[in-house]
């Protein structure tokens, strides 16, 4: 049903983590499509136990697809579900794994990674499975035909000076090329008044905000070992209220939210 892309600026505040960590407690099935041009981080962090253990594999992904695809006319959902890999461990969760390095996307190519939309977008409009994207930092590798398809596009963004800084920068990079109405904030490693005070001086709608507990983000980003009580952490339930959050908005076809800019977390 939904497409929901996740982005940022510089600074790394935390989009893959956010990434994951909504899909270890998404609702219902869920794809999450590694499509950071910068090289993916899912497979070797996140999910790096299960590559060490043999039960991913690497190559298996983005440029996988785009190769296999580069004489067909366009993308397809089940073109796709050919190098797309279940991810045992975490249920109802799928990988299109993503490219090792900037130089391995630009092989992509940008009818590669036209062809990739249309066929997230034929995953994302069956209705079985969600999808959720890790588009990297926005800059000159961007894929931007994937922001394209996308119902909802989440910039991640800290509450810092810096981190506002960063955030203003990728929206101005979404400004013209993404729909403004489908554009949201995700505050990631902020207090919900920091978070606030971001979205008020960004101006966009907030959608929802991840709070700062390094040692459970550890292993959305990194794989770390659980933590004790992970399913019952701060993150983790938060977590579930944003992945709740999301997937109402691109279901209304209101991704973006209250129009006010100050955000609404209900
Ligand atoms: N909610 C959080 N609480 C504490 N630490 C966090 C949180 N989210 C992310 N981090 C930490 O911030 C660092 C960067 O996270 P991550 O790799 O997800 O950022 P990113 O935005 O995807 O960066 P990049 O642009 O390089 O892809 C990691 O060390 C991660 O553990
Ligand atoms: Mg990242």
């Amino acid at each position: 049903v939904a497409v929901i892309a996740v982005t940022s600026g510089k600074a790394a505040p935390g989009a893959t983590t956010a990434v994951c960590a909504l899909a270890s407690v998404w609702p219902r099935g869920v794809l999450v499509a590694d499509c950071d041009p910068g090289g993916g981080d899912v497979l070797v962090g996140w999910l790096s136990p299960w590559l060490a253990e043999g039960w991913l594999r690497a190559e298996v992904g983005v440029l996988s697809f785009a190769t296999a695809s580069r004489y067909a006319a366009g993308g397809t959902g089940e073109q796709l579900g050919l190098h797309t890999q279940h991810v045992y461990p975490a249920r109802g969760v799928w990988l299109l794994a993503g490219v090792r390095d900037a130089a391995q996307a630009a092989s992509v190519t940008e009818p590669g990674w036209g062809r990739l939309a249309e066929a997230l977008a034929e995953v994302g409009g069956e209705g079985e499975v969600d999808v959720l994207v890790d588009v990297g930092r926005l800059g000159a590798g961007t894929p931007w035909p994937v922001l394209g398809c996308a119902d909802a596009v989440v910039v991640a963004v800290r509450g810092s000076i810096r981190g506002v800084a960063a955030a203003r920068t990728a929206l101005r990079a979404l400004d013209g090329r993404v729909d403004t109405a489908r554009v949201g904030l995700l505050g990631c490693a902020t207090r919900l008044d920091q978070a606030r005070q971001a979205a008020r001086a960004l101006d966009r709608p907030l959608l929802a905000e991840l709070p700062d507990q390094p040692a459970a983000a550890a292993v959305f980003s990194d794989g770390a070992p659980a933590p004790r009580g992970l399913g019952r952490s701060l993150l983790v339930r938060a977590a579930r209220a944003t992945a709740d959050r999301l997937l109402t908005r691109a279901l209304d076809g209101q991704p973006s939210g209250a129009a006010t800019g100050t955000g609404g977390s209900r």
